[in-house]
């Protein structure tokens, strides 16, 4: 962006149409594209350029995308308004067979480089699509996000483990601070029978596995609390004998590691849970010595000093919303994926169907692009869908020209 700038300054080239300093902000300075390549002709084409290039758009272009630059068919997308050089260079790269894809393949074969430069200035100097109207129903279309999702099926769970999983209820465990997947684990063991609690099996059986994630999710992002149930027994000894579960269940029985935090923990559950260690109805290889080496008074010294605790919230992100994620796509792709750099796509108002599957083909490889692949890693189907969703309703702005000042 350094040598359009400078362009810019010394007025070293005679076009009457330039992009302006007002759309190349310093953050793209750092930007550089996958091929490396700043091939800015078709950002600096002149109106004569530009009426050559509607002249190869009506011959070899329009079929598909419209002279308007706005494609009727799925998955072809528009290309009104989008970056000039982004459009050229993706044409070489369908010329050289980079970009895999027939129909563009075939219609770039045999044209010019100064064809493809003009269509490409062609096509970016039109007024873009307008955005995509909200359908709903369709993915990413008003969907609860994963924790709101999770505070709805949670509420099933509430009458015994209390609100936001603080339990009131003697016997009945404490599920906050426990780390999400320790919660998913412990109800898939109750689903599959290695943990055997006839009730909770019945409880949990109907709920699937992304439903089980978000509900644990919500329960590990709620403010951590103790069971507000009794807890007799004599907290100093407790606190002594619990220097021999800390290696595992962490300090004060905040735990960092697989092991179960015990801190806050309801006093009954936790007698009955070492009851069930000692008598082996439940089994685990690393709770078989810690509990053969404890009495009941003990278990209940123990239990008052953990109920004492104050459980700590585990370390889990708050998952990014739409919009969220949006704004680090924002960075390269400008605000509302309105690009400034002519260089980088504009994805607003861009056909959703033809963003998912971009997209895809990125994250298969199929599209090869180093800072695409890297920023999609992870991205489930639904974020995609949403992201695509949520490009394709922004409102599109044009690329912004300034004259050059006569010479
Ligand atoms: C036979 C239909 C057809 C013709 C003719 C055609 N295109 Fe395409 N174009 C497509 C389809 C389909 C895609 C999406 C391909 C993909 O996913 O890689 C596409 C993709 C593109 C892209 C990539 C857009 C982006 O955002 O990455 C550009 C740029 C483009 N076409 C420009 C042109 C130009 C300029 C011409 C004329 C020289 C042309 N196309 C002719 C169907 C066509
Ligand atoms: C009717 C009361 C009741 C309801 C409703 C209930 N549970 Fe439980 N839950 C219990 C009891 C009792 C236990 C202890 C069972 C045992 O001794 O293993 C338990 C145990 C658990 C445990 C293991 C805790 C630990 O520290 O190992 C988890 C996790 C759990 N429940 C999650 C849930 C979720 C999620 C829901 C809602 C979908 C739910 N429960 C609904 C009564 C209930
Ligand atoms: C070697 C590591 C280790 C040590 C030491 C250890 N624990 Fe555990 N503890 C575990 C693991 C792992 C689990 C989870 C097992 C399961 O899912 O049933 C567990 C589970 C528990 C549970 C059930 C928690 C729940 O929410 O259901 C209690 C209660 C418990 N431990 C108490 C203790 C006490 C008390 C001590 C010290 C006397 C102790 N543990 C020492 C590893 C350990
Ligand atoms: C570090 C800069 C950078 C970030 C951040 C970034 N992108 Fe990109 N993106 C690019 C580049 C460079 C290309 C063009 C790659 C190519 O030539 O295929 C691109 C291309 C795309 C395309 C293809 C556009 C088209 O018209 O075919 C889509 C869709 C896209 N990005 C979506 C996203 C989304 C969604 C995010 C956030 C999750 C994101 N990008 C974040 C740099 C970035």
């Amino acid at each position: 962006m350094k040598q359009c700038a400078q362009i810019l300054v010394s007025g070293f080239l005679a076009s009457a149409l330039l992009l302006g300093p007002a759309v190349v902000p310093a953050a793209a300075a750092d930007i550089v594209t996958d091929a490396g390549a700043t091939d800015l002709r078709a950002a600096l084409a002149t109106p004569q350029d530009i009426a050559e290039g509607k002249r190869v758009a009506e011959a070899s272009c329009a079929g598909c995308h419209g002279l308007n630059g706005v494609a009727k068919a799925k998955n072809t997308p528009h290309i009104a308004g989008q970056r000039p050089s982004y459009i050229y260079l993706e044409l070489r790269t369908y010329q050289t067979g980079g970009r895999g894809n027939t129909p563009m393949n075939n219609a770039v074969k045999f044209l010019s480089d100064d064809a493809l430069v003009k269509v490409a200035a062609y096509y970016a100097n039109l007024e873009p699509a307008p955005p995509a109207a909200v359908a709903t129903g369709k993915p990413g279309a008003a969907k609860p996000d994963p924790l709101s999702a999770g505070k709805a099926a949670a509420s099933g769970c509430a009458g015994c483990h209390g609100e936001n999983g603080v339990t009131s209820t003697p016997g009945m465990p404490n599920l906050s601070g426990l780390d999400p997947k320790y919660v998913v684990a412990a109800v898939k063991a109750y689903k599959g029978g290695q943990r055997k609690d006839d009730m909770m099996k019945t409880l949990v059986s109907a709920i699937a596995d992304p439903e089980l994630e978000n509900i644990a999710l919500y329960f590990a992002l709620q403010k951590p609390g103790k069971a507000k149930t009794p807890a007799p027994g004599n907290l100093a000894a407790g606190k002594s004998a619990a220097v021999a579960c800390a290696g595992c269940h962490g300090e004060g029985g905040v735990s960092t590691g697989s092991a179960p935090s015990l801190a806050g923990q309801d006093a009954q559950y936790f007698a009955a849970a070492m009851k069930a260690y000692k008598d082996g109805s439940r089994s685990d290889p690393a709770m078989k010595a810690p509990a053969a080496s404890v009495d009941a008074a003990m278990i209940k010294d123990l239990g008052a000093y953990f109920a004492s605790q104050l459980p700590q919230a585990p370390r889990v992100r708050k998952p990014l919303t739409t919009e969220e994620m949006a704004q680090r796509c924002d960075r390269c792709h400008g605000v509302a994926g309105n690009s400034t750099d002519p260089r980088l796509p504009a994805l607003a108002a861009q056909r959703p169907e033809y963003l998912e599957r971009v997209m895809h083909a990125y994250q298969k490889g199929e599209r090869r692009s180093k800072a695409m692949s890297a920023m999609l890693d992870g991205l489930s189907e639904n974020d995609i869908a949403d992201l695509a969703a949520y490009y394709s309703r922004q409102k599109a702005r044009s690329v912004v020209y300034v004259p050059l000042p006569a010479k």
